[in-house]
């Protein structure tokens, strides 16, 4: 259901991999909200192609960056203004990629430079994104960046491996960069805490199914779909939410705040 919550906004989209990226769903949303939008994703992620079908259905140009690289994030805010004729309004950062969790290397043992590469892609990209904008002001007062996050950062899940620190710093510059950019321009800065979603990075974790399993028990309105997830960011997006920065939000069913459930205690029945 659209309800124009977007009208006359422009934005900025990261990570629409395939049509399971939350970011695909983000996107999809945004320009039924009557967002205009572009597009964006690491050079090589380009060559898989999916995301071109997405522009067209979005009208909309696809900007390759690699979130590692100021250079190319110098770029992608540059050309957007072009498109845009003006500042965005919204940004959307939906990256995250560890080279550790991918060659299954052990939280005890990992490969420093994969974990460097871990915190850079999944991490400090959010930082190097808001600090280009800041400095182009490429943001118009009263924007929304929003980061995806996920409980990770502040609760152990063993085998969430690096990505877990990667998520601890996300939130951290979101509080600290939205502290800053808030004074600054009034831009906020906030991060979703989302569910466990089958999606190529969530599905990438090793024990997904189980663990996906686990938090839809746990979690009394289930888990939270890459569709909800999108509703949630759009609201975020909107002047509905002008007030709310710095925030870790979680949009998980209740699993966060759940202790146990009357389901996982019956899987202990005698
Ligand atoms: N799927 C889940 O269970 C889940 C739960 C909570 C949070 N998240 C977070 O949601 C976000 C989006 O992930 P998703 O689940 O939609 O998976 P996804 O694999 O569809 O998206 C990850 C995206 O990151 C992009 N990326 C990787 N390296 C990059 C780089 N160097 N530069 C630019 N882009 C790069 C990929 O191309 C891809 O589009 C991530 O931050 C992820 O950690 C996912």
């Amino acid at each position: 259901m659209a309800n124009n919550l977007l009208k006359g906004k422009k934005g900025i989209i990261s990570g629409a991999l395939d049509t399971n990226s939350i970011a695909w769903k983000v996107a999809k949303r945004a320009c039924e909200e009557g967002a205009e939008i572009v597009l964006t994703n690491a050079p090589v992620a380009m060559r898989l192609g999916a995301i071109n079908e997405l522009a067209k259905e979005c009208n909309c140009e696809i900007i390759p960056a690699d979130a590692t690289n100021v250079e190319d994030i110098e770029k992608l805010f540059k050309r957007s203004m072009e498109i845009f004729g003006g500042k965005a309004d919204f940004v959307l950062h939906s990256i995250g990629m560890s080279p550790n969790v991918r060659k299954n290397k052990h939280y005890t043992d990992l490969d420093y430079d994969f974990y460097h590469k871990t915190l850079d892609v999944s991490a400090m990209s959010l930082h190097k994104f808001l600090s280009v904008a800041m400095k182009l002001d490429a943001i118009n007062e009263w924007g929304s960046v929003v980061g995806l996050s996920y409980i990770a950062s502040q609760r152990v899940f063993p085998d969430y491996n690096d990505m877990a620190d990667a998520k601890s710093l996300l939130e951290s510059v979101t509080r600290s960069f939205g502290y800053h950019y808030g004074k600054a321009k009034k831009v906020r800065v906030n991060t979703i805490s989302q569910s466990p979603t089958k999606t190529t990075a969530g599905s990438g974790v090793k024990g997904f199914d189980s663990f996906y399993a686990y938090s839809d028990m746990m979690s009394p309105l289930g888990n939270a779909s890459a569709e909800t997830c999108a509703d949630y960011c759009i609201t975020l997006f909107s002047d509905l939410t002008k007030m709310v920065t710095m925030q870790n939000l979680f949009h998980d069913g209740g699993f966060s705040f759940t202790g146990i459930s009357m389901e996982v205690m019956e899987k202990f029945n005698g």
